[in-house]
């Protein structure tokens, strides 16, 4: 059972015993003397062709050297101290054997060497200009070290030179031009270096050439147009380098091309027609580059091709439909100004990846009763789409369709699958869920399990309004005192003209399509009341009415509200507070919040400095009204730019008194800090004392362009 073992532990002993270490042959000696081989030589002219890696000729001289791998020997030591004088030696191979210090001059005397490879070590200094002597070279590996310098001239002489790697080593300076002399060359792989200047034109007489890697240098110009004549190429990598120019419709000559990548460069305009021809190729890239015009139909006569990625570039126009005939495995055409729509051949089977996200597609997302769709990462972000969700993203593993114009329920395999992020930035897309509008009950199966309740809360809940509404409005007293009505659903008359029955009507018992936005509690809508006018409604979610934090700032804000008045803060028209029905209703802000102002391009150029300047005068009447007018005084204690609102005219108005209180002078001057964190007052957010309001005077002809800032600083103190 053990023989095997045994064997072979003596075949070793054997090969150790018969080693007697005098009258070695000169290469023997060579070998020996750089001390990676015990002195395990021979004693004859044939000894040493059986040490370790070692193979000779008949003549017992030394045609192979291969202790690749045998990373210790050589541990840290110099290349040169290997004697260069073997002048039958074919085959050298250190690679993985971590020499250090540079490549000796003396590596020229090898005129028998057909395959050198020098790969991960710790190789460094110039390249040796004596290495072109090397006339029957054929691979040349020096991949992975830290030379210094660039490729010498000489080495255009490396005639029968077949395959040269020299990814990561570090060598910079221009591609020699002499390099278009080694006419066998069919792999060169010069990678991840420092390499700058031009790509030589004469690379293309490189008729061998099938795989040419310039990736992530320094390269610039443009790909010489002579590229076109490289039959035999078939991977073309020139990612990551700063080469501009257009791409060369000659490339187009390239037939055998199957890995085509351009990206990450300055290339610009447009993508040639020509590139249809490439009848051979599977991936093209050209990410991340500037090129411009419309994406070419002709692709789509690529039968091979399966991965196209096109991803930001300023690439226009629609999508060409003929690219859906292809059996494309990945289609990236995002961060592009494309629009257009979608077209139905290119979403559906059998991509696996689908990126149109950051583009400026519209219309509707395309399905066809019974088609599938087979795309498993799908990101449609970020367009302008429209219509509802279709319901074919069942066996999809990613999607993401937010910030889009959607509209419509999201199912509920959807968000269970995906989660709210990938649908939000919709509008008009509803869920029951925070962030987003409350969807209407609309299936037929659910309204006849529902129908009861609801009819039953409604026509309380109508009752229950309308009662109120009369009485107040024989009352005549348009402001309420809800503390004495604190847990009532109450609305009150505003010019006898709003009534819980229009709200209902108005907003369709809030549908989502009047939802103009969500906060950080409730969702606001618009409503054209049957008289004309427009409000605006902010309603508690159901799920958040049951917090009772939001229920209690919603509760706070009506006490405040109802019991202020100035042209300058948001003025409530009415509220309904009921366990089931939560809204209050405020005059409509056309232009929306400050926030929200400051994020369109074009409308926070509009609002310019003296507009800024006016609207912090418009605030800072506010607060003076709250700190000093009323008594006792309020503090808002969460101005932000979230919650200034700003009318058609651009008149500023503080919402959102949720937080806001009273200030009882007597009461103690501690405080809890609350609102929006970098907002508050300072001597809030640092647990300080809390003094009486005070508010900062603002220099009523100041245009200074910094106003707004100090904005931040003066609100409440
Ligand atoms: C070779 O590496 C060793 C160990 O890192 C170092 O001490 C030595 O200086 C290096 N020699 C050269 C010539 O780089
Ligand atoms: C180049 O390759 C061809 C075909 O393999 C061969 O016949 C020729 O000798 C090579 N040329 C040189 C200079 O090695
Ligand atoms: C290609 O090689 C021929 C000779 O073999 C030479 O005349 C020509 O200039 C070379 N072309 C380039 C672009 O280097
Ligand atoms: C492709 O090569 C042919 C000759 O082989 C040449 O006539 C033609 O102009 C080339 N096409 C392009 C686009 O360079
Ligand atoms: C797409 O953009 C181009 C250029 O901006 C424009 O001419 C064209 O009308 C647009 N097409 C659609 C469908 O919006
Ligand atoms: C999106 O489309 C709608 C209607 O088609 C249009 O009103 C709106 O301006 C578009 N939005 C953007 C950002 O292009
Ligand atoms: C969808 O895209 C948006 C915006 O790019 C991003 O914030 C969100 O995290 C993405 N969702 C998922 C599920 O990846």
């Amino acid at each position: 059972m053990a023989s095997p073992l045994v064997l072979s532990f003596v075949t070793t002993a054997i090969v150790v015993a018969v080693v007697p270490a005098y009258s070695l042959p000169t290469e023997a000696e060579a070998l020996l003397r750089t001390g990676w081989w015990s002195s395990n030589g021979g004693d004859n002219t044939w000894g040493h062709c059986i040490w370790q890696g070692i193979s000779c000729n008949k003549a017992g001289s030394i045609t192979r050297i291969d202790r690749h791998g045998a990373v210790g020997s050589g541990f840290f030591d110099k290349l040169e101290k290997l004697k260069f004088c073997f002048p039958n030696l074919v085959y050298l191979n250190l690679a993985q054997f971590v020499v250090n210090g540079s490549i000796p001059p003396q590596i020229g005397d090898l005129s028998s060497l057909e395959y050198l490879d020098l790969s991960y070590n710790s190789l460094t200094g110039e390249l040796p200009r004596s290495l072109g002597k090397l006339t029957r070279l054929k691979e040349l590996k020096l991949h992975d070290n830290s030379f210094q310098g660039s490729i010498p001239m000489d080495w255009g002489n490396l005639k029968s030179l077949m395959s040269l790697k020299m990814m990561s080593c570090n060598i910079g300076g221009p591609i020699p031009y002499e390099i278009g002399n080694l006419k066998n060359l069919s792999v060169l792989s010069l990678t991840k270096n420092k390499l700058s200047g031009l790509i030589p034109s004469s690379l293309s007489n490189l008729s061998s050439l099938s795989v040419l890697y310039l990736d992530s240098n320094l390269l610039q110009g443009p790909i010489p147009h002579e590229i076109g004549n490289l039959k035999n190429l078939q991977v073309l990598s020139l990612t990551r380098n700063k080469l501009g120019g257009s791409i060369p419709s000659s490339l187009s000559n390239l037939s055998s091309l199957s890995l085509l990548y351009l990206d990450s460069n300055l290339l610009q305009g447009p993508i040639p027609h020509e590139i249809g021809n490439l009848k051979n190729l599977k991936v093209l890239s050209l990410t991340t580059n500037k090129l411009s015009g419309l994406i070419p139909s002709s692709l789509s006569t690529v039968s091979s091709l399966s991965d196209l990625y096109l991803d930001s570039n300023l690439l226009q126009g629609p999508i060409p439909r003929e690219i859906g005939n292809l059996n494309l495995r990945v289609l990236s055409l995002s961060n592009n100004p494309i629009n257009g729509s979608i077209p139905l051949e290119v979403f559906t089977c059998p991509s696996s990846t689908l990126d149109l996200s950051h583009n400026f597609i519209e219309g509707e997302i395309p399905h066809r009763d019974g088609n599938c769709v087979f795309v498993s990462n799908l990101d449609l972000s970020h367009n302008n789409l429209t219509g509802m969700i279709p319901d074919i993203f069942e066996a999809v593993d990613t999607v993401n369709l937010s910030y889009n114009s959607l509209q419509g329920p999201i199912p509920h395999y959807l968000i269970d699958s995906f989660g709210p992020d990938s649908f939000r930035g919709n509008k008009h897309l509803c869920a029951n869920l925070p962030g987003f509008c409350d969807c209407p009950a609309s299936n037929k199966v659910q309204i006849a399990k529902t129908i009861i309740p609801i009819v039953g809360i409604l026509a309380l809940l109508l009752l229950g309004c309308l009662l109120y509404f009369i009485f107040k409005a024989k009352d005549n007293i348009p402001e309420s005192n809800v503390t004495k009505n604190g847990d009532l659903f109450s609305i009150w008359n505003f010019d006898g003209r709003i009534a819980f029955q229009d709200i209902i009507k108005a907003t369709e018992d809030f549908n989502f399509r009047y939802c103009i936005g969500t906060g950080g509690y409730g969702s606001v809508y618009r409503a054209q009341l049957p008289t004309g006018k427009i409000i605006a409604l902010k309603k508690l979610h159901r799920r958040e009415a049951e917090v009772p934090t939001f229920d209690k700032s919603f509760k706070n804000e009506v006490k405040i509200l109802s019991e202020i008045r100035h042209k300058n803060i948001v003025k409530l028209h009415g509220f309904c507070l009921h366990d089931r029905c939560m809204f209050l209703i405020y005059e409509y802000m056309a232009r929306g919040s400050l926030l929200r102002v400051f994020a369109g391009d074009v409308e926070a150029v509009e609002l310019d400095w003296i507009k800024r300047v006016q609207i912090i005068k418009d605030i800072a009447s506010a607060l003076s009204y709250l700190h000093h007018d009323c008594h006792p005084p309020i503090v808002h204690r969460d101005i932000s730019s979230n919650n200034i609102l700003l009318n058609s005219n651009l008149e500023a108005c503080i919402s959102d008194f949720g937080t806001a209180r009273p200030l009882d002078p007597d009461s103690s001057n501690q405080t809890m800090l609350v609102g929006t964190y970098g907002y508050v007052a300072p001597d809030l957010s640092d647990h300080r004392s809390f003094p009486l309001p005070q508010i900062v005077e603002i220099e009523q002809k100041s245009e200074d362009p910094h106003a707004l800032i100090s904005l931040k600083g003066f609100c409440e103190n």
